[in-house]
């Protein structure tokens, strides 16, 4: 059995959710019970070794779970890598008790490696902040989600403004409430309030007048998928953010583990985004009063009944937008093929 943090009830509860089955996990990550890449991998690999358990068919359930949601690549690298594991272990002649056992130590491995890159992540980018702006002080703009919530450790971009603070130099970190499903506000905010920062809550779209008003240090984001030109594939309303930053001369930095960079996947362009029900617009259903899950009508009308919705959940900045990306293997600024190739060397990708 799979125990999560049910994230669909945050902040309002702190809930198990119970997934005994790969169908039950798949539908937890639809829903984004559990979402954010670097969770996603370590899921989906988890489901691969209950699936080994139970004795269900390995490979299909290897498919469903990498086919739940598209854009992140860590979940298909995470279920893949224990899918592998079984395989080869079976090869090798282990019994099926055997080889879901080496499922699982490998879905553990991940889990391990995951905590220990957010800590190295954490770490790169607090030294690549120091660099950028020497003496402290810094006011972070950050969207969606990207803490412990997402994570083996302390997360991505969250784990950097968290070091950030840790040291005392977090003046204000400013949290976009992320639309429509709002993780920058359910989540985010838990997450800033639970680690004792000075934080505030903005509408997505309050972003410009915050960069006018200069009140934006650094903006900090993690990422879904990295192209290996190094576009970047996060939350819808990343995009906006790193067009102002540019804008306004500020560092748009991205922090990401190796396995969210897909070398396979050329540029930017070519990363499928995933396209979400439009009642989650049309509808006012925070998560956490009416679930994910509900069905179109569950919510409170935000638009006249049957409106259309375009409602893609990530979008993708270019890398000349990028100021840096940081990985747990070091940074790479300004954001070439080239750079990102090296950071990624070794790691068995592309
Ligand atoms: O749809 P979500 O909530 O899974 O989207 C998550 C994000 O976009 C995060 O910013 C991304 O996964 C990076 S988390 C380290």
């Amino acid at each position: 059995m799979i125990v999560l943090l049910d994230q669909r009830r945050l902040p309002a509860e702190e809930v198990e959710l119970l997934c005994t089955d790969v169908p039950a996990l798949v539908e937890a990550i639809r829903t984004l019970a559990v979402r954010g890449a670097p969770l996603l991998g370590i899921a989906g690999a988890y489901g691969v070794a209950l699936a080994a358990a139970r004795g269900f068919d390995v490979e299909e359930a290897a498919g469903l779970l990498a086919g739940a949601r598209p854009t992140a690549v860590n979940l298909a690298y995470g279920v893949r890598r224990a899918a592998r594991a079984y395989e080869e272990a079976l090869k090798n002649g282990a019994d099926g008790v055997r080889a879901a056992a080496v499922a699982l130590a490998e879905a553990r491995a991940l889990h391990r490696e995951d905590a220990e890159a957010s800590a190295r992540m954490a770490a790169h980018g607090l030294t690549h902040l120091e660099e950028l702006l020497p003496g402290g002080g810094y006011r972070v703009l950050t969207h969606c989600n990207t803490g412990a919530l997402v994570s083996g450790g302390g997360g991505t971009a969250f784990a950097v403004a968290a070091a950030a603070h840790g040291a005392g130099q977090l003046r204000r970190l400013w949290v976009d409430e992320t639309r429509p499903l709002l993780q920058g506000a359910r989540l985010t905010a838990y997450e800033a309030a639970r680690a004792g920062m000075a934080y505030t809550l903005l509408t997505d779209n309050a972003a410009g007048s915050l960069f006018a008003a200069g009140e934006v240090d650094a903006v900090l984001i993690g990422a879904d998928r990295i192209a290996a030109d190094g576009s970047v594939a996060n939350k819808v309303g990343s995009y906006p953010l790193a067009v102002l930053a540019r804008y306004h001369h500020v560092p748009f930095i991205v922090v990401a583990p190796t396995t969210t960079v897909d070398l396979g996947t050329l540029e930017g362009a070519a990363i499928e985004v995933e396209q979400r029900p439009g009642h989650e617009v049309t509808e006012f259903s925070a998560p956490a009063v009416a679930g994910v899950t509900a069905e179109p009508g569950a919510g409170a009308p935000a638009a006249p009944l049957g409106t259309q919705a375009y409602n893609p959940a990530f979008d993708v900045t270019p890398p000349e937008l990028v100021t840096a990306v940081v990985t747990e293997n070091g940074v790479v600024s300004p954001v070439t093929r080239t750079g990102l190739a090296e950071l990624c060397a070794g790691q068995g990708k592309g």
